[in-house]
Parts: structure tokens; C-alpha cells; sequence
């Protein structure tokens, strides 16, 4: 077997994420969103995240957030948007994370952007679906990101196979942080919009919002984690 080239933060591969090539938006994508918000906020069984339990998830989630005929909805304009024949959903929980199709909140204060990818054992595709009718901001959406080098130039974003998290290179040991990455696409935050992008791809929530303890006043958003079969 090849063994590949040792890779270092510094020589992290680039990719410019092109709209409509390494992620689509497609908004309204839900016919009736609003059912769907209302069910989201009502549920009863939250996992806590960070900051309450040290964890990478930030905030409160809870499973099952589109019911089957609305999951295929999103996962029909998925495989039609990327040319795939079908989607391999995130499966069991990988050291008691799950995460597909989970309904996420986070608070203004609970969390800052953290750029990653995600991990390419559970998917090469992810999605996420803004669900708040009216944000705080726009500006807590999604956003890509690129490596800021010490010279000051710019440099990669993806994090190639075999790797499967940032954490695996030499250089993102101790982390990663916004510090160290350029934010270089902001996908702004709409109600009832669908993000879906190649998930090796540096990204992170650009914000969060909400600062009180109501969870109706929170950043709401639908996660999705997919392996795709061609
Ligand atoms: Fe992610």
C-alpha cells in the first residue's frame, strides 16, 4: 500500500469552494416550515453540549427533527444536486456523538465559529437547515474558511483522505481555533434554507445568537451528515 504524504498544517491542500460544485444552497426548501420549527423547540429530551458538558457540540440537540417524508424532501434535492444515486445516512453514534438529522440550539453565549471538518468516517457530504423564522442576525449562517499561514499569505482548506479530522495533522494537535483560519464564504442565515456542502471542506457556524434564556430566542438549525453511494 502507498503510504501517503505526510501532510502539515502548512501544506493543507486548497479547493475554492464553488457554489453549485462543493455546496448548493437551495432556499424554501421545506413546503411547510413551520410545523417543523414549532416541533424542533418543543422537544422535551435535550443532550447537552458545550458549554455544559466537555464536548466538541455546541449547545443542546435532540434527534429526529424532520419526520421520514420531510428528511425526503431534503434528501431528494440532495441527490439530485450532487448526482448521486443514494445517501448513506450517519449511522450509530461514534464515541457517543450522533448527530444526523438532529435539531441543534446554541445561544449567542454558549459558543464561538470553530473551523473543522467533519470527521470523513461518518460522512463526505453534511447539511444544515436554518429554522429560525426570524434571526437576530443574518450573519450566523455558515462559513468556509482557509488557513491564515505565520508569512501572513493564505493557505488550505481540506482535509484530504486518509486524514479524518484536522486533529490528525501536525500543527492542528492542540486545536483550531478562529484565530487561525480566514473566513473566505459566509453562507448567510434564512429561514427555512438548506446548506449542504462537502464536509472536508474547513467550514463552521459563522455565529451564534440569543442572548437570553429563552431557547425561542436561540439559533436553531437542522444537522445532516450523509456518505454518499454513486
Ligand atoms: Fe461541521
Amino acid at each position: 500500500m502507498k503510504t501517503p504524504m505526510p501532510l502539515r498544517a502548512d501544506t493543507l491542500p486548497y479547493r475554492k469552494p464553488e457554489l453549485g460544485k462543493h455546496y448548493w444552497i437551495k432556499d424554501n426548501i421545506l413546503p411547510d416550515p413551520f410545523p417543523v420549527v414549532e416541533r424542533c423547540f418543543n422537544k422535551t429530551e435535550w443532550t447537552m453540549g458545550a458549554p455544559w458538558r466537555p464536548e466538541a457540540w455546541p449547545g443542546m440537540r435532540a434527534p429526529n427533527a424532520l419526520m421520514p417524508e420531510e428528511l425526503a424532501v431534503v434528501e431528494d434535492l440532495v441527490k439530485s444536486q450532487i448526482g448521486v444515486r443514494a445517501l448513506r445516512p450517519q449511522g450509530a453514534p461514534v464515541d457517543g456523538i450522533s448527530g444526523h438529522n438532529h435539531v441543534q440550539i446554541v445561544g449567542g453565549g454558549e459558543a464561538v465559529a470553530r473551523p473543522h471538518v467533519d470527521s470523513s468516517k461518518l460522512c463526505d457530504y453534511a447539511g444544515v437547515l436554518y429554522l429560525h423564522p426570524y434571526p437576530a442576525t443574518k450573519h450566523a449562517g455558515t462559513s468556509f474558511y482557509r488557513l491564515r499561514l505565520t508569512d501572513g499569505t493564505l493557505g488550505g482548506n481540506i482535509c484530504p483522505l486518509p486524514y479524518e479530522s484536522l486533529s490528525q495533522i501536525p500543527g492542528f494537535e492542540q486545536g483550531s481555533d478562529l484565530s487561525m483560519w480566514e473566513e473566505e464564504i459566509e453562507v448567510p442565515y434564512v429561514f427555512n434554507r438548506l446548506l449542504v456542502y462537502k464536509s472536508d471542506i474547513v467550514h463552521s457556524a459563522t455565529a451564534y445568537f440569543g442572548w437570553n434564556h429563552e431557547l425561542g430566542s436561540k439559533r436553531i438549525a437542522v444537522v445532516f451528515f450523509w456518505k454518499t453511494v454513486s
